[in-house]
């Protein structure tokens, strides 16, 4: 599929057209030396400062508890980029932007880090603006807020300043630590300073979820009850817990996909169209969405609408891989849900009696997340004598990744002088009508933060009603131990008592 270009475009008019710059920014990152900033972070910074997004005046100062020498954490820019952008050697973004690298070290809880922090800010000319990036373990962001503010580097230095802060996830691990946890940096800092990241919301597809529903007058009319029958969540990875089991043995599926990633996702394509696409009035019909859901515990507990599983060892592209329990730094008996299926259903006047389906989990065939929203069946089959196949309802998937784009499925007629009919597909992938790479969620969530945008982070209100649906089900799994637990093998598309989940309702999962 072509994207014609728009009528009266000039191309040489391109690079003129203006896109915001932030103010003079320095971003300071917690966690310089950790996974995070080296996979994702600086890459980032990189790729935006190659785009010429960054102000003129901008500086990183990367914070840990590991000793490093400015030069040091210069060097760790160049590897990352070599590792994880395909940069194989220092080119003149690069080393430009190591130049305004900065570092110190010191404990999280020592004022004295805050103090040399403080110096090195006014080393770097005192910018207006400052970032604060939370890329540490959870445990200590309430201890970072306290401290930033004991050091009152909560508070701008000059009028136009202003201070911000992106706080990675998990953002807490039910509805009392979440809660607790906005109280503590609402001490601090207000509502409109506290960035919650979400990498999903940054993701192309995800925000084009927002374009596709309220750009075009063709699909919202459709978009509701009376033709969609409903509606599939995928997010299926190939990989297993990786080195990550002591966070991901304290955590599991349900909280590190569903709670943010797939609520997020589930509540873009479920909200009332916004009055406008600022911040605000997106986030609150986002709302919406999750204060209309209905609880997944009922009195047949938790077990009604969702399934949880564990992979066992399996096959996974060829190469044999062990079970969860026996991965490095898992308990042998550990009851930590890799898979979660369930089935939502929205209170509300345009999804009454919909079912939204969401399963995600580690170790299955193939990594792709989508979104399928099945519609109705025509009321009638007019061509049921002649073809008498019954015929397959209307499709339109997005693909989030990898292959990004949107499909639609439709019944057509075969070429030939019987009717004869067959589903077909059309296709539109970013790649090939955009001509250019889909940009890291990343570097543009990175960017919305530094202008003060914060329509794709996650407001405190949806990430605690999130938190009180999900509790339940951590509750109810809690008591029940390993009671419950479904398997699948590492390699299968999840247990069978999913597919019971969904083939209760005579429907079945996508075949992907
Ligand atoms: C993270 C989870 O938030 O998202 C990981 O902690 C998961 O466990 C990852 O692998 C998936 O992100 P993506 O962008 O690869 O779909």
């Amino acid at each position: 599929m072509t994207v014609p270009p728009s009528s009266g475009s000039n191309p040489l008019l391109d690079g003129l057209r203006i896109e915001p710059t932030p103010a003079p920014t320095a971003l300071i990152i917690f966690g310089a030396s950790g996974d995070l900033t080296r996979r994702k972070l600086l890459p980032a910074v990189y790729q935006l400062s190659r785009g010429q997004r960054l102000p003129a005046r901008f500086t990183v100062v990367g914070v840990a508890r590991s000793e490093m020498s400015d030069e040091q954490f210069r060097q760790q820019l160049h590897d990352s980029l070599k590792e994880f952008a395909g940069i194989s050697k220092p080119d003149d973004v690069s080393t430009a932007l190591a130049a305004r690298l900065f570092y110190v070290h010191g404990e999280m809880d020592d004022p004295a880090l805050y103090q040399k922090l403080v110096a090195k800010l006014k080393e770097c000319g005192a910018p207006d603006g400052v970032l604060f990036y939370l890329a540490i373990p959870p445990t200590v962001y309430g201890v970072v807020a306290d401290q930033l503010a004991a050091a009152r580097l909560t508070e701008p230095a000059t009028p136009d300043g202003w201070r911000r802060m992106i706080v990675e996830k998990p953002f807490g691990t039910d509805l009392e630590s979440a809660r607790a946890l906005n109280q503590r940096l609402h001490k601090y800092l207000d509502e409109s300073q506290v960035f919650r990241i979400d990498h999903y919301l940054g993701k192309e597809t995800v925000q084009n979820l927002l374009v596709f529903r309220f750009a075009n007058g063709m699909f919202e009319p459709v978009w509701n009850r009376r033709y969609i029958d409903h509606v599939q969540i995928t997010a299926a990875e190939t990989v297993g817990v990786e080195r990550r089991a002591a966070y991901y043995e304290g955590a599991g599926a349900l909280r590190d996909m569903v709670q943010n990633h797939l609520m997020q996702v589930l509540a873009l394509v479920a909200m009332e169209p916004p009055i406008a696409f600022s911040a605000e009035n997106v986030r609150d019909r986002k709302l919406d969405v999750i204060l209309s859901m209905q609880p997944f515990v009922t009195d047949r507990g938790a077990r009604e609408h969702v399934v949880r599983a564990q992979y066992s060892a399996g096959w996974v592209n060829g190469t044999e891989v062990p079970g969860y329990r026996q991965e490095e730094g898992v308990n042998s008996e550990s009851s930590t849900d890799t898979y979660v299926a369930l089935r939502a259903y929205l209170d509300s006047w345009r999804w009454a009696g919909v079912p939204f389906y969401i399963r995600t989990g580690k170790r299955m065939p193939k990594r792709t997340t989508e979104i399928a929203i099945q519609f109705r069946r025509p009321p009638l089959h007019i061509f049921k004598r002649i073809s008498p196949t019954p015929i397959a309802p209307n499709l339109l998937i997005v693909n989030v990744q990898p292959d990004e784009g949107i499909s639609v499925r439709f019944e057509a007629k075969l070429p030939g002088t019987r009717m004869q009919l067959a589903p077909v597909m059309m296709n539109f992938r970013y790649g090939s009508a955009f001509g250019r790479p889909v940009p890291e969620a990343y570097e543009t969530l990175l960017l919305d933060a530094m202008l003060g945008d914060a329509t794709l982070y996650a407001r405190h209100d949806f990430v605690e009603a999130s938190w009180a649906l999900i509790t339940p089900i951590l509750d109810a799994w809690r008591s029940a131990k390993a009671d419950g637990l479904a398997c699948y093998e590492a390699g299968e598309w999840g247990p069978r008592e999913a597919d019971a989940l969904i083939a209760a309702d005579g429907r079945r999962w996508r075949t992907l």
